[in-house]
């Protein structure tokens, strides 16, 4: 599956540990979606993270087409797609159903990744926005039968959870026939998930990180990953050297290059110089790169051209063990706290509560 790297997950099937989040809110309109991911598949992205709720399935579903159609895969099977069980179909006789419906917004026959989105149901309409007055009783584990039966019937290849803390695993664990192959948990520099982490890896369970850079301009996110002073230090003092011709105007153009002019010619009546460049690696991608660098995949989300291709670009360099230890001393932060969910008249009174301490 081209550039990237893929991991095993216990099901037996590789994943891409980079994949395209598609994660906003308000959505944007559907030829928006549609073109980053034709862009991303020209890139080499093979694996896209979708969910019922975004929004996105159905220009990601044209987008393979399209990808098919022109060539620019060989065949669906090249890719890997993620999609997820929306709260308001957190019933046991909801879930194939389900399935089956965003098969048919995708225009796939299978994903290779179903997760239950979040542990909790809701009444009323799918939607982004949660409230706490729409809490309704939950069996996990008879939805988690459900999941059992969309693998079981191929249509799903790997079947998972998202949100999930530890304490709600180890209930899952206890009533499971098929072992969770992931857990899509929020994860960057800023809430390493150490614990959660740890115990996942005892069970044989992936850890995907959603909002690896932050979830920057998201309602749940925050700019203090990409802002965090001790990650642009170690982008800056990391970067490639190389020699290159050019002349002024280009040496204008370029960001996020440090230059050394070594020597200046004409050539046609222009001046051109020898330069030396020196190309810093960006916040976004430390980030990225920790977070291959921690054994979890990762699924950023950027409908940017230039942000999309700088994403994929972590594969060849390495963060010393000198900065990996700089960057687990950063203070955490869960940004994603689920607020609506949680007021004193709720089923969760704190945010404690929801996320069974692990805030
Ligand atoms: P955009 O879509 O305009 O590129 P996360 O993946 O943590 O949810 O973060 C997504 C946010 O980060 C989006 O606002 C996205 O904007 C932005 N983003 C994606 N890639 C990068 C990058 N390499 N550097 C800076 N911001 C990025």
């Amino acid at each position: 599956m081209g550039v990237v790297p893929e991991i095993v997950l216990n099901s037996g099937r590789g994943m891409p540990v980079l994949g395209m989040g598609t994660a906003t809110y308000p959505e944007p309109p559907e030829q928006t979606v549609f073109e980053a991911v034709v862009h991303a598949m020209e890139l080499g992205y093979r694996h896209f993270d979708s969910a019922s709720v975004y929004g996105s399935e159905r220009p990601l579903g044209r987008a393979i087409s399209f990808a098919i159609e022109k060539g620019l895969i060989g065949s669906r099977d090249e890719l890997f797609i993620t999609t997820k069980l929306w709260c308001t179909d957190m019933h046991q006789d909801h879930v194939l159903p389900a399935l089956r419906h965003s098969l048919e917004v995708l225009g796939l026959e299978y994903v290779d990744l179903y997760l239950i989105h979040h542990p909790i149901r809701l009444k009323g309409e799918k939607k982004m926005e949660m409230s706490s007055d729409d809490i309704l009783p939950v069996d996990i584990p008879s939805v988690w039968e459900g999941m059992e039966e969309c693998q079981q019937q191929g249509l799903a290849k790997s079947i998972g959870v998202s949100n999930f803390t530890c304490k709600k695993i180890a209930e899952l664990l206890t009533h499971a026939k098929v072992l969770p192959a992931v857990n899509q948990v929020e994860m960057h520099p800023v809430w390493q998930q150490g614990k959660l982490r740890e115990f996942c890896q005892e069970k044989g369970i992936h850890i995907s990180a959603y909002s690896p850079l932050g979830a920057f301009g998201a309602f749940w996110g925050s700019n203090k990953v990409l802002e965090a002073e001790e990650i642009k230090r170690i982008a800056q003092s990391l970067g490639k050297s190389r020699a290159q011709v050019l002349t002024m105007d280009q040496c204008f153009l370029l960001k996020n290059y440090w230059i050394r002019a070594l020597r200046m010619f004409q050539f046609f009546g222009t001046h051109h110089y020898i330069v030396l460049i020196r190309i810093h690696f960006l916040h976004g991608q430390v980030c990225l790169r920790w977070a291959f660098q921690q054994g979890v995949s990762f699924v950023p989300k950027s409908y940017n051209k230039e942000r999309l291709k700088e994403n994929m670009e972590i594969f060849d360099w390495c963060l010393s063990a000198e900065d990996m230890e700089k960057l687990s001393l950063l203070p955490q932060e869960r940004f994603n706290l689920a607020h609506p969910l949680v007021s004193p008249t709720s089923f969760y009174k704190t945010h404690a509560d929801y996320w069974d301490g692990e805030v």
